[in-house]
């Protein structure tokens, strides 16, 4: 395909029974490589702050941080859809006109092409809102890192009766909404299969098992570059901190040794411009 995924193909995929893969990405040169393996979406994913950032938490996200990352996934691609998160306290239920500033200033600063929300039933109005203006909006239910003061851990969410009818309600809520997709986070599987089988919209996975239309998972964690810790859900795919580990090492004993820079790494007195004007 040599545009970029849009809602129908999403929907479509869900139609055909395709799995939905999605991978976080804060940065132009990890976009490109996304985007040439033909990722459908790409989340600029508040997560972020941990990864990237080294916050022990995502509540210190702001829009301008998120504004600044999605710009730089959107240089890097030309097919993967663009989805940005909306961080902590920039949309509530309470003041629709502030989530729509606020939104509106991702897609357009961020070059987004949809924005996520994290919340059930009470972000329906947010949802609605938004799509009306035109905004594409992914749902976030379950676990929602936002809240995590709240909810008081990271832990799965929907295992009673309960709070499992919440989370389908919740689900159906914002599909009604309008939302063209919902992660379901820390969800249990059955769960999960059940919830994705209900709605016409795809859902998108994150330790919420094999039943969900699609997959996300924090970049970082699956190609082995934040290794402070694995969560349960993840698998590591790559061992991207060994790599520049080994190749950190290299460099340090060539310089050392004197064996870097080389012949062909130096210029002579005739003036030759590299590729970046150097
Ligand atoms: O910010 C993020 O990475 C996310 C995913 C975990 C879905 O919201």
């Amino acid at each position: 395909m040599k545009r970029r995924t849009t809602i129908h193909d999403l929907r479509a995929m869900k139609e055909r029974g395709e799995r939905i893969p999605m991978v976080t990405c804060y940065d132009y040169t990890s976009a490109k490589i996304l985007d040439e393996v033909g990722l459908p979406i790409l989340l600029v994913g508040d997560s972020l702050g941990m990864v990237v950032l080294g916050h022990d938490s995502t509540l210190r996200v702001t829009l301008d941080m998120v504004i600044h990352h999605s710009a730089a996934v959107a240089r890097g691609t030309s097919k993967s859809m663009i989805v940005i998160d909306l961080p902590f306290a920039t949309y509530s239920s309470s003041d629709l006109p502030f989530s729509l500033r606020t939104a509106a200033r991702a897609m357009a600063e961020g070059q987004a092409q949809a924005v996520k929300v994290e919340g059930g039933r009470r972000m329906a109005p947010v949802v609605g809102t938004l799509v009306a203006s035109g905004i594409p909006v992914m749902g976030h239910i379950g676990l929602t890192p936002q809240s995590i003061h709240m909810i008081g851990g990271y832990r799965v969410q929907g295992r009673t009766q309960q709070a499992a009818d919440r989370l389908v309600a919740a689900a159906l809520a914002l599909e009604k909404a309008g939302a063209f997709a919902i992660v379901l986070e820390l969800v249990p599987a059955p769960l999960a299969e059940r919830i994705s089988k209900m709605l016409s919209i795809p859902t998108i996975g994150i330790g919420a098992g094999a039943g969900c239309d699609g997959q996300v998972q924090v970049f970082h964690d699956i190609m082995g570059m934040f290794e402070d810790f694995l969560p349960k859900h993840a698998r590591r795919y790559a061992d991207v901190a060994g790599s520049i580990r080994e190749g950190a090492r290299r460099y340090v004993a060539d310089v050392r040794e004197g064996k870097f820079p080389g012949p062909e790494n130096s210029y002579d007195a005739e003036p030759v411009q590299d590729k970046r004007g150097g």
